[in-house]
């Protein structure tokens, strides 16, 4: 059966109708490509603006068309017979404007509750892609930039996951460089019997990161000896080794810890593993000429930038850009991946587009844009702290991951006791609920901003149960559950045997909204916002709102059409949750 088949979103499919009317009215201009928006609902649903475009291409050479007016008309002739399509109007100079059919929006709704949110997958050109997230640096603690790294970045992978994309998703940890001479010559200084081996010893890594970079800084005979135990470390010395995994695995479980509790799955793949590959990949980039010597350094100079990118320093060291060169490298020849995405504070930008230039000089990637493969530098901006400055608590300098995920739960179950839920839940449920909502807050108000804005870090703002909070959209949810619960109806059964009607004008900008979530899904993928998401999750949920308030929905006679709608709202709102990381509630 076809139903259940992928057909594309809705907006692919009108464009694929006016595809077929743009051949039919002006078969001479093959390349034109269907435009097609959202247009005022006064008006319509959905509008075809080809027409003015059209009109100054074929004017003047002997067209039938009189105008672009005209030319609408004919769009709108033309167009096949469709389901869809309920009407279609002309406004100004031919916009065609669509009215789609209530009983095509009710019918695919009910579809996708039978076959599953799955068939609303928007289809994307990529099969496999990278992305680059998180990725602390060892033995440092993860700062809120890296917190933001994390959920911009598991959103993205879980977006493009559900667009079918098969995704790596790469966590390029800094686990090599020369901050671990000084890190292991402090460690043996420490331990000079080697008891290193007890973990425990090193205690806080922070702290040891500190010291030791304390003592690089005055001592010159302990720098002198850290900057040897960075020769004996690459060079593979066992000894120095050995050391260095330990600490790393020290830090590795520090942020592993985090990623549990958010929830994120990542992939290490450390700077130190691209390392072998650096020397050949250089080679490489030589061969086409790219490298030059400057000021006892090898770089490359890209066109309109004002420094060169570095990729062997003076003392014939590697740093970061020749890591990253080897990365992505690797990244496109051995693991094939078609788009490579960068998630990290927008202080980066230089560095990538530098890396990204390298790339399409050396051909890697090709020069245009809009081709496969390609990379993308996913940028965000600053947390700020609510006197509008970086956020930083009193006591630390940096703020700790773990103590605002400890905070913004011990909130959220503080207000839960508050409202008496402890006496109704067990201890898990109030638990898993404080958890669910405290860390959905952080994510949330994180991914809600443009990423590319600086937003303000407040638990009294993001645990707020009104207004575009993770807390009210929650709870939205949890409301539209109760609803169906309590009708005591059995849903699997309306399912297959009720019918959806969208007769109210509220049914019906709820169904509509609805079905536009495959083409929202496709445009925060392919411009990488998750912002556009939220944005329509909490559209979604302000549809609902409209539609409970006039549309009586239990003890109706159009209670089992209503409770569909109720269901398909439920699905498309814990779709969403899910692509944002965020774990439903179902009682409140
Ligand atoms: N470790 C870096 C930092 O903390 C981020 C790494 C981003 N990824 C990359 N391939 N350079 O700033």
């Amino acid at each position: 059966i076809m139903a259940s088949e992928n057909v594309g979103t809705l907006k692919q499919q009108l464009a694929k109708l006016f595809d077929e009317s743009l051949r039919a009215t002006i078969p001479e201009e093959l390349d034109v490509e269907p435009l097609i928006a959202a247009c005022n609902p006064k008006f319509g649903d959905y509008q075809c603006n080809n027409a003015m475009s059209l009109w100054t291409k074929v004017k003047g050479k002997g067209s039938e068309f009189k105008g672009p007016q005209a030319i609408g008309q004919a769009l709108s002739k033309n167009l096949p017979a469709s389901e869809m399509i309920e009407s279609c109007g002309i406004a100004g100079p031919g916009f065609v404007n669509v009215v789609l059919s209530r009983q095509w929006i009710a019918e695919s709704i009910q579809k996708m509750l039978i076959d599953g949110i799955g068939t609303w997958a928007p289809k994307l050109l990529v099969k496999r892609a990278v992305i680059d997230f998180s990725s602390p640096n060892i033995a440092k603690e993860m700062h809120v930039g890296h917190l933001r790294s994390t959920i911009i970045g598991d959103t993205l992978a879980r977006m493009l996951e559900f667009s079918n994309v098969e995704v790596r998703r790469r966590n390029h940890v800094g686990d090599w460089g020369t901050q671990f001479g000084m890190l292991i010559e402090h460690l043996f200084d420490k331990f000079p019997n080697g008891e290193v081996a007890s973990d425990q010893a090193i205690g806080d890594l922070e702290a040891f990161y500190k010291a030791s970079k304390q003592r690089f800084d005055s001592d010159s005979g302990f720098k002198e000896r850290a900057q040897k135990a960075v020769v004996s470390l690459q060079g593979g010395v066992d000894k120095y080794r050995k050391a260095w995994t330990q600490i790393c695995e020290i830090s590795r479980r520090g942020y592993e810890k985090v990623y549990q509790r958010l929830g994120v799955y990542l992939e290490e793949k450390g700077e130190s593993f691209y390392n072998p590959y650096i020397p050949s990949v250089l080679e490489l980039l030589s061969q086409k000429g790219l490298i030059e010597e400057s000021e006892g350094a090898r770089v490359i100079f890209i066109e309109g930038k004002n420094i060169p990118l570095i990729v062997v320093k003076k003392d014939g060291g590697y740093n970061y850009a020749s890591t990253d060169l080897a990365a992505l490298w690797y990244r496109l020849n051995e693991e094939k991946a078609e788009w490579i995405i960068y998630v990290t504070d927008v202080g980066q930008r230089e560095h990538f587009e530098m890396v990204f230039t390298a790339a399409k000089l050396a051909g890697w990637l090709p020069a245009e844009d809009n081709k496969y493969p390609k990379t993308s530098h996913v940028g965000f901006g600053l947390v700020l702290g609510e006197d509008g400055k970086r956020f930083r608590t009193r006591s630390t300098e940096v703020v700790r991951l773990v103590d605002l995920l400890d905070e913004a739960k011990s909130r959220c179950k503080a207000v839960l006791i508050e409202r008496g839920k402890s006496e109704e839940w067990t201890a898990d449920e109030l638990e898993q609920t404080a958890e669910a909502v405290g860390y959905g807050a952080i994510k949330y108000a994180d991914l809600k901003n443009n990423r590319l804005t600086n937003y303000t870090f407040s638990f009294d703002q993001m645990l707020n149960d009104k207004g575009n909070t993770a807390v009210y959209l929650l709870y939205a949810h949890a409301r539209i559950c109760s609803i169906i619960r309590k009708s005591g109806k059995d849903l699997e059964e309306l399912k297959k045997t009720g019918t959806i009607e969208l007769n109210h004008q509220d049914e019906r900008a709820l169904g509509l909204h609805l079905l536009q979530f495959a083409e929202v899904v496709e445009e925060a993928c392919t411009n990488l916002l998750p912002n556009v998401l939220c944005e329509y999750l909490y559209n979604l949920s302000e549809n609902y709102t409209k539609f409970y308030s006039t549309c009586t929905v239990v003890g109706s006679k159009e209670e089992t059409s209503r409770l569909l709608l109720c269901e398909a709202t439920a699905v498309v709102m814990r779709k969403c949750f899910h692509l944002l990381g965020i774990t439903p509630v179902y009682k409140i």
